[in-house]
Parts: structure tokens; sequence; C-alpha cells
């Protein structure tokens, strides 16, 4: 069984500072704690990009500090607001591709994973697969019949989300089209940059995505273009089991406190009694 947890869009700012009223640091290290209690036997932590807010060094150094505190292997990603030459020197054991972009492979009892690097260098938010980066892609489909995973931080398909549709992978077409011959064997298509939970299945290859870890996209379907909705919903990771036959992701609001209890209720005492005994909380707020 292959485990692995994905935590995505950090946003990052150093000494302390919030983001749109919250503190992104905070939070990540809630993050790291949540994981290293409940998760310390995952493989590995996926962080499908979106890493900092601003991709400058100072950022980046207090983000290698905090995962240094992970008991489990992490795995960095590029996305839209990150830096590729500052996440190197901060984290200068991630690995690159010949041309250098931050993208590398892992062969796992679930299948080959693959973590592509879509940043564009460019003035937009929007992603880019490169012929250069589609040449990777194909040579690491072509050298495995295995099942493959991919994680990236732009997806590759419109969501209905016009705002973030129009900063989605701007070359969908072309990486479809090597993806295309393996369609059989791409089990889950794991991305971030919408901030939100979504799952689906495109052209035949199931994908999903989760709140980002500091600010949410709320969901409007009538915003415009023009218009980006956020909100705060309860930040989430993804805890993911993969085995041969399957891949089960359940998403874990690790910042929520509700009281934890036992549905099943003892014999003879309804639902309304029990909650008298719940072991822990607060059944007044909650009500
Ligand atoms: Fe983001």
């Amino acid at each position: 069984m292959l485990k692995f947890i994905h935590l995505t869009d950090i946003h990052l700012i150093s000494g302390g500072r919030r983001l749109y009223g919250v503190s992104p640091e905070r939070r990540l290290h809630a993050a790291i704690d949540s994981i290293n209690q409940e998760h310390s036997d995952a493989d590995f932590v996926v962080l499908t990009g979106d890493q900092v807010h601003w991709g400058d060094d100072d950022n980046y150094r207090v983000l290698a500090d905090a995962i240094a505190r992970l008991d489990i292997p992490v795995k960095p990603m590029m996305g839209n607001h990150d830096n590729r030459k500052a996440m190197l020197t901060a984290l200068p054991s991630i690995e690159t591709d010949e041309n250098g972009f931050i993208q590398y492979a892992l062969d796992t009892e679930a299948g080959r994973c693959l973590f592509l690097d879509t940043k564009i260098e460019a003035e937009t938010d929007a992603g880019e697969y490169c012929p250069k980066r589609l040449a990777w892609l194909k040579q690491q489909l072509e050298s495995t019949d295995a099942p493959v995973i991919i994680f990236m931080h732009h997806p590759p398909m419109k969501l209905g989300l016009k705002g973030m549709d129009i900063i989605a992978l701007l070359d969908a077409e072309p990486f479809y089209a090597v993806l295309k011959p393996h369609i059989s064997r791409i089990r889950q298509i794991f991305f971030g940059h919408v901030h939100r939970p979504i799952c689906g299945n495109w052209r035949g290859m199931a994908f999903s995505c989760i709140r980002g870890l500091n600010h949410q996209l709320a969901l409007d379907l009538e915003a415009p273009e023009t218009s980006v909705p956020g909100n705060f919903e309860p930040p989430t990771y993804g805890v993911a089991l993969a085995d041969a036959e399957q891949i089960i992701i359940h998403m874990h609001e690790f910042m929520d406190r509700s009281p934890h209890f036992e549905l099943v209720t003892p014999e003879g005492m309804d639902g309304r009694e029990y909650s008298l005994h719940m072991r822990h909380g607060d059944w007044d707020r909650m009500t």
C-alpha cells in the first residue's frame, strides 16, 4: 500500500506576516504537526505548488526550516507563485530534469509517480507545458508499463470557475496528446492552483484537487472571468491510499476542533441522551 499526503498552495510569507488576514506560516506548522502525529507512516508529502506567495529567498528559507520538521519525505513542486532558482537554493536536494525544470519521477508499488513543473516564465498566473517538458513526460511514460499517477500545479481542464479557467494549463491539447496513448494506465491526476476540493474525470482520467492551505476559492460558478472570489473554508490536506486495485483520497480538515464521539450508541440509549456522554468537546458550541 502506498500512502501519501497531498498538501497544496501554502502561500508562505516569512516573518509571521499574514496573507488576507491569516497566517500561512501558522497553518503550515499546524499541518505539519497533524501529519507527524496522525500520518507518520505515509511514504511522502507532495506539495503541488505555490509553496510561497512571493518567490523570494526569505520565504523559501522559512519554508525549508518548516518542512524539515516533517517526519516523512517531502516532494515540493512548482506553482505560478514559485521561483525555480530560489526554491532550488533553499531546497537543493530537489530533483530537476536535464533542462533544469523541477520535475521528477518516483517508482512505487502503486505505479510511477510523475511530478511535473508547469510554471511559465511570463507575467501570467497560467501554466504551460513546453516541448522540452513534453519530451521528458513522453520518455517517462514510454519507459515503463506500470500504472502512472500524475502530480501538477495547473489543471489541464476547465473546471467551470471562470476566473481560474483562464489561468489553467494553456497548452492542454499538446499535453493531452502525450498522455493519450497511455490513458488506460493513468490512474489519477492530482493538482493544486484552484484552492478548492474538486474531483472528476477528464477524458477518461480521474483527477482531484484540494483546498489551499491559507485561503480558498469560493464556489461561485457565476462569477465572471475578471473575478476570483475567495473565502476561508477550513484548510484541508488529502490522505491518499493507493494499491494495485484502487486509490482512495480522504480529505482531512486538520484544524477542525469539533468534538469526536462514538456514533454507535450504547444499547438502550438514544442519540440525544448519548450527546451527554461525548468523550470531549463542547456540545453547546456545536448545536
Ligand atoms: Fe495558489
